[in-house]
């Protein structure tokens, strides 16, 4: 896992993670699929702390998607709480390294309001942080955020011919964000899962083996050079 030192010119200003396999981490181990969440929580943590010392300026996480009301109603219940008792932990230490946490997704009726009410003080308690902000992707989806974005589009009755690229994007949840240089999803599943599909255009992506629960900031630096090697063309030609 020690490879050359990363390059502090080329750190990635934001990275997004799919933290994906903390199901198939406890059924190895023949636990409940909710004791690979909480074991993620350690996973997390020792992340953020890599990403701060690394510099990275904008950290996401994928926490529960659109799709996950899916799921059977107790781990759904067990998650709700689960997020909750994440902020109730670790909101204060965050807030003592001047990381800003923010929320990214749908505030409806199926969120419970202790939940929301936990969100909004761990984003009030950390606003005026200069650090990194940790954005917690939370009853969130790719598409929603774009039909919601199409809605305050429609609500300002802005007419068709001035919808574009840059008027889709000022009603994105966070349009100040800039979009994710790097993309790292776990568990070795190959595909996006409805998070971040506007902001993802030209993100760099790669997919590791690892299971969330044994995630370590050093799988992060893992990343992190494979994503200084790689050569970002946008559409262009590259340099010679
Ligand atoms: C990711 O782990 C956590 C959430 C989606 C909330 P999973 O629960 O999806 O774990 P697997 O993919 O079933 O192993
Ligand atoms: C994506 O993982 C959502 C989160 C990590 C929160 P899923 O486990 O829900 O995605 P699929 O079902 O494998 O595509
Ligand atoms: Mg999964």
């Amino acid at each position: 896992m020690v490879g050359p030192a990363l390059d502090p010119a080329r750190i990635p200003r934001h990275v997004a993670v799919v933290m994906d396999g903390n199901g198939r981490w406890a059924q190895q181990r023949g636990l409940r699929r909710t004791e690979g969440h909480a074991a993620g929580e350690k996973a997390l943590f020792d992340t953020v702390e890599g990403a701060i010392d690394a510099g990275v300026r904008w950290f996401t996480v994928y926490a529960f998607s659109t799709e996950n009301w899916r799921r059977p109603p107790d781990e759904v219940r067990y998650l709700m709480g689960f997020n909750k008792g994440i902020l109730e932990r670790h909101a204060e230490d965050l807030h003592a390294r001047d990381v800003r946490i923010d929320f990214a997704g749908r505030r409806d009726w199926r969120v419970p309001r202790g939940v929301l009410r936990r969100m909004d003080w761990a984003a009030d308690l950390t606003r005026h942080n200069s650090g990194m902000t940790l954005t917690i992707a939370f009853n969130y989806g790719g598409r929603a955020e774009i039909v919601d974005a199409v809605r305050g589009l429609v609500a300002e009755g802005v007419p068709a011919d001035k919808v574009d690229e840059k008027a889709i994007r000022r009603h994105l949840y966070h349009p100040e964000m800039p979009d994710p240089d790097l993309m790292i999803r776990t568990s070795g599943e190959f595909r996006i899962s409805n998070f971040l599909l506007w902001e993802l255009a030209y993100s760099e992506i790669v997919f590791l083996d690892v299971l969330w629960p044994d995630f370590r900031r050093e799988h992060l630096f893992d990343a992190i050079r494979e994503y200084q090697a790689r050569e970002r063309r946008f559409g262009g030609v590259g340099s010679p």
